[in-house]
């Protein structure tokens, strides 16, 4: 899928930057994209990543730039146990980064190959996702110590027996733009009209109740939206359903739906790959129609409809925000945009200062708008 639109002289499209948001975890690529001996790229917050899966099964992250001379590792090779670059053969070990051979050493040298680190990312494997901990300039090698890291991110699930899936597309607007989109309440009866979600026609006045949690707010528990078909498909089993949506920093929605003991359970994250573009990935898991054949290919169909259609407008948005046009923010639809940057504005002071974040609202709060 495309990352990057380009314009008519094929120059890719450079959209307005974001701020990032260091020290937290973002899903670099699928672990399944990592092969036995094998090292793979990808680009998150601007930063070339070389990554791969070493023998004993252990998941790593590198900057792809050699310590001694810039070039990328990932031209180098993976024995899986360690990566050697391709220019002077240095060998490192992925996980923590160190030199262990520098192979143009004599008898006569006196340096100390060991004290020569690679830049090593913190790197653990959930739920499909390779997660990589991306820590602030100039927090050390490893940025802050494990204890003091954010927990990494996973996805609810409410017994052993479930179905998955995973969804991915780039998007080529900066990671501010793909998160408030992901929580626009607005533009679905719009951007996801069909006969299996919605039509215009359906629009009705919505009431929700909203609070604060832990950098983040939460859509509190509610009976889903009458006037949408996956939710309706639920009723089938006649039992009260309820639904609890989070928004937490610094990109995650979690979708929990839950109705007797079937349940349905959505982790979405938007990560900026640079300051200008980000992706969108959903991985969901669910016991709902688990005995039904066929329910995850159609389920997968439908997701990536609706994903795609995000991802249109998106990049046609991306033609418009090029031209760095003043935009608006109105209540009460665009209210949970307006919390998310008062969130994100309170980590990045209390970052700069060492305090405590300080949270956008002061409690409970109801939202009303029509979609
Ligand atoms: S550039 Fe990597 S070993 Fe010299
Ligand atoms: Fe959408």
């Amino acid at each position: 899928m495309p990352f990057i639109t380009t314009t008519e002289a094929g120059v890719p499209i450079q959209g307005p930057t974001a701020t990032l948001l260091y020290d937290d975890w973002y899903p670099a690529l699928r672990t399944d994209q990592l092969r036995p001996n094998k090292l793979t790229t990808a680009m998150l917050l601007d930063i070339p990543l070389v990554l791969g899966r070493r023998s004993d099964g252990r998941v790593f992250a590198m900057r792809d730039s050699c310590p001694h001379r810039g070039i990328p590792l990932s031209v180098g090779w993976f024995d899986g146990k360690h990566v050697a670059c391709k220019y002077h053969g240095w060998e490192f070990e992925p996980c923590g980064g160190q030199c262990a051979l520098i192979p143009s050493l004599s008898s006569f040298d006196h340096l100390d190959a060991t004290r020569i680190f690679a830049t090593a990312y913190p790197c653990e494997e959930r739920d499909g996702h390779t997660w990589v901990y991306i820590p602030a300039a100039g927090t050390g090698r490893k940025g802050e110590s494990a204890e003091r890291r954010r927990p990494v991110p996973e996805l609810a699930k409410f017994g052993p027996r479930y179905r998955t899936a995973f969804l991915t597309a780039g998007l080529p607007c900066n990671v501010d733009h793909g998160i408030i989109g992901l929580m626009d309440p607005a533009h679905g009866p719009f951007v996801h009209q069909a006969w299996w979600w919605r039509t215009r026609g359906s629009i009705r006045q919505k009431t929700k109740r909203f609070e604060p949690i832990p950098e983040g707010f939460r859509m509190s528990a509610h009976a889903p939206s009458g006037n949408s078909a996956p939710y309706k498909l639920l009723g089938v089993y006649g039992q009260p359903i309820e639904t609890t949506i989070d928004f937490t920093l610094p990109n995650r929605r979690t979708e929990v739906i839950r109705c007797g003991d079937k349940w349905f359970s959505s982790l979405t994250t938007v990560t900026p790959v640079t300051a200008s573009t980000c992706r969108i990935d959903v991985i969901a898991a669910w016991n709902v129609f688990y005995h039904v054949p066929l329910v995850t290919p159609i389920a997968k169909f439908f997701g990536a409809k609706f994903v795609r259609q995000d991802q249109v407008t998106m990049i046609q948005q991306a033609e418009g925000l090029r031209h760095n046009p003043s935009l608006m923010l109105i209540d009460d639809a665009d209210k949970p945009a307006k919390w998310y940057f008062a969130l994100k504005q309170a980590r990045l002071d209390a970052a700069a200062t060492g305090g405590a974040p300080r949270h956008p609202m002061d409690g409970p709060v109801e939202l009303h708008w029509r979609s």
